[in-house]
């Protein structure tokens, strides 16, 4: 099901395979993320050619637990992408280097492009404003934890929809698992393109459209909150006037159902309150930690014979 296989695009992937994953992520996550020798001499090239915290390093930290070893870089320079070598060629030189390739950029569509050229299995860390498959792993797993099932709960999607790649591999990781409608709340401005409407509509998914939270935060079991994606935006200007358009504050959830649990991918601006952190609806850095056995599980589902392994074959 994930042996040697890219993980580029969600949609190639089955809602089994998700369970398959979700299952070793139990088996990491029940052993409290100890370390083992399951990936021992493996290496992964994590190559980031725009900025990330949480998915190089909950990468990196995976990979340690499961007794790899890492090489990469966080951004182009330093790399001799500054002498002018194509993204191509760079990923080229890795796939002699390494056994997996961790790749995140900022061109939508360069994913499958690499994928292609290269023979080691290939991980998006996200890409451009389209797709952020592990991203989506990590919150349907947090959903799970969290509610105890996927299909069956009201969601809301708040925020820069449009830019946010890790809002829309969320949306499509719902529909795998048979979720009918999602609720964006949304200036219009920010409202996705046309094309993400239509594939989500072609899956079965209606989406439905709100300015105001308050028009519905009382019916929500999850609410997806995502920043502006300021770096995303070829008119800054137009970025500064959406600045503090939408938030979440201990004001906005004094109609919630008790049962809201808020996830955000992180990292956040301003349109998360820090006075959120202390109740029981911030789900946030529940997500972060669950990051670390999803990303183990990636891994080692890519990269080895877990079955194999847990019967002593290999
Ligand atoms: N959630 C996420 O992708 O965060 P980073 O940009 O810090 O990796």
């Amino acid at each position: 099901m994930w042996r040697n296989r890219d993980l580029v695009d969600l949609t190639e992937f089955t809602r089994r395979d998700f369970e398959a994953l979700f299952k070793q992520a139990d088996v990491f996550l029940e052993a409290g993320l100890a370390p083992t020798k399951m990936l021992e001499g493996k290496i992964m090239a994590a190559a980031f050619f725009e900025p990330s915290t949480r998915t190089r390093l909950s990468f990196e930290s995976a990979m340690h637990r499961l007794g790899g070893s890492v090489l990469g870089f966080s951004s182009a320079e330093g790399t001799s992408v500054e002498k002018g070598e194509s993204t191509e060629d760079t990923i080229r030189m890795l796939d002699n280097y390494s056994d997996v390739i961790v790749v995140r950029h900022r061109e939508d569509g360069v994913m499958r492009r690499l994928a292609q050229l290269a023979k080691k299995p290939l991980i998006n860390a996200g890409e451009g404003q389209s797709r952020h498959p592990t991203q989506a792993l990590i919150d349907i797993y947090t959903v799970l934890k969290e509610k105890g099932m996927v299909e069956g709960l009201n969601y809301g999607v708040m925020g820069d929809v449009k830019h946010a790649r890790a809002a829309k591999d969320f949306i499509r990781g719902l529909s795998l698992f048979g979720v009918k409608e999602v609720n964006l709340v949304t200036p219009k401005e920010l409202m996705p393109e046309e094309a993400f409407v239509k594939e989500m509509n072609n899956k079965g998914v209606r989406l439905n459209h709100y300015e105001r939270i308050e028009d519905l935060i009382s019916m929500l079991d999850i609410l997806y909150v995502v920043r502006l994606q300021v770096e995303r935006f070829s008119d800054r200007s137009e970025a500064e006037m959406l600045k503090g358009s939408y938030s979440i504050t201990l004001k906005t959830l004094e109609r919630a159902n008790r049962g809201l649990r808020i996830l955000h991918p992180l990292p956040r601006v301003w349109e998360l309150s820090g006075e959120v952190d202390g109740t029981p609806y911030a789900a946030y850095f529940k997500q972060v930690y669950y990051s670390i056995p999803v990303r183990m599980a990636v891994l080692s589902l890519i990269l080895t014979d877990v079955e194999m392994i847990r019967e002593g074959l290999i």
